[in-house]
């Protein structure tokens, strides 16, 4: 509920992706959130303002001459009581502006005298953000400070295809929701280990697992939103590293090993997420395997080094966090991990239920006993459990 009570002003520029900002008023009106909405001349021509209104619920804000305002103020008083502005879609034009400091109409003057945090969702075909002057005017508004969420690439109205896109509203709410989260692991250095690893068996064959890496990464998220300057040792994924993330992509085990070794030292945290081969073929072979006339074939195995195990075991060892992803006896299983590998807190899962999913149900294990996070996107799990090692974290600090 991290969004009750927030004050955001919705500005909406020209584009066609202005459709989504009704839906978007409406998810950000439902959150608990008092909108207010000002509307750029070009955004009235794709929807108007009347559906804003009935949807934010109070009168929308378009002109800068407006004399229903009393002192002629309102390009500073709108924008005053707020704590976000929020502009979805934000045309190439308007950031254009926003990157000059132009201010020529009600928006981009609310904009210019602001004193809170702004959000662009930028929306435009994808020449046009592909153009040397879009991608110049991003990096001088990401320099000036202005976080910038999306565009997507996909089909695009024009018929074109490509980056462009405005990201779905339930998507901006999720930047918006990351804007407020409370700033627990600032100062903290986290270290993560995300998705599976690969062990190869010939140069085309190799033993792996089916982790998507999405819960991983997800703890990353959630860790950077926190605060914290975050290290992801990520194995093959599909996923993108979220922003602000530095990753490091590793393979096998051993380089997990080696990646986390190299980088543990001055991490305050450590979240062992991997789901790491706990065995490697011996003698893998330099040619691929041809069938030839055997019937049957071994691989002989060997053990792989635990990572969380030789973390938990350092001399001065970061704060740990354990993963169990378990098919049956959960918590019998969970706690037995726990107490094994020697750490504070162990995160578990039934690995049936999460393995490639969206949504999770973590149940958190720790010296207090069980703590069940109910069941929620990896995301909502991933912020519950960064708030869980938190407390923790403060709690053995006062000790
Ligand atoms: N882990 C690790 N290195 C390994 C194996 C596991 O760091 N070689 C970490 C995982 O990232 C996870 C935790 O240890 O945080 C538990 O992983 P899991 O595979 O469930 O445990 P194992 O020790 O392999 O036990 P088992 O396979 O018997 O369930």
């Amino acid at each position: 509920m991290t969004l009750k009570g927030k004050r955001i002003l919705l500005g909406l520029t020209g584009g066609i992706a202005a459709f989504k900002a009704a839906e978007l008023v409406r998810s950000l009106a439902k959150a608990g959130c008092d909108v207010r909405v000002v509307m750029s001349e070009a955004a009235c021509r794709f929807i108007t303002p009347v559906t804003m209104q009935a949807l934010s619920g109070q009168r929308v804000w378009t002109d800068l001459w407006d004399p229903g305002v009393p002192d002629n103020m309102a390009h500073i008083e709108l924008s005053r009581d707020r704590d976000l502005i929020v502009v979805a879609p934000a045309s190439a034009d308007f950031m254009a502006k926003v990157a000059r400091g132009l201010a020529d109409d009600l928006l981009s003057t609310l904009v210019l005298a602001r004193r809170c945090a702004l959000l662009l969702a930028p929306a435009m075909n994808v020449e046009m953000w592909n153009n040397p002057a879009t991608r110049r005017n991003v990096k001088r508004l990401r320099g000036d400070g202005v976080a910038i969420a999306g565009p997507a690439a996909g089909d695009q109205a024009c018929g074109e295809t490509g980056m462009g896109r405005m990201l779905e509203a339930r998507e901006i709410v999720a930047e918006v929701e990351a804007f407020f989260q409370p700033r627990l692991l600032a100062g903290r250095h986290v270290l993560i280990t995300a998705g599976p690893t690969v062990e190869p068996i010939d140069p085309v064959r190799a033993i792996t697992n089916a982790s998507s890496g999405k819960m991983g990464y997800a703890v990353a998220r959630a860790a950077n939103e926190a605060g914290a300057s975050v290290t992801l040792v990520s194995g093959p994924t599909a996923l993108e590293a979220p922003a602000g993330v530095r990753r490091i992509s590793v393979r096998t085990a051993r380089e997990m090993f080696d990646a986390v070794v190299k980088s543990v030292n001055d991490a305050d945290v450590f979240v062992s997420v991997a789901a790491v081969a706990d065995y490697r073929v011996v003698n893998p072979s330099a040619q691929k395997i041809k069938r030839g006339a055997r019937k049957a074939m071994t691989l002989e195995l060997t053990e792989n080094p635990d990572i969380l195990a030789h973390v938990a075991g350092l001399k001065k060892p970061p704060f740990c966090v354990g993963f169990a992803a378990e098919s049956e006896k959960l918590a019998a299983h969970a706690r037995q991990k726990r107490r094994r590998k020697g750490i504070p807190l162990l995160a578990a899962n039934l690995a049936q239920e999460a393995l490639g999913a969206d949504d999770n149900a973590l149940t958190l294990f720790d010296d207090a006993g069980e703590h069940s996070l109910g069941r929620s996107s990896k995301l909502e799990q991933a912020r519950k459990l960064v708030a869980h090692i938190a407390a923790m974290l403060a709690k053995k600090k006062k000790r």
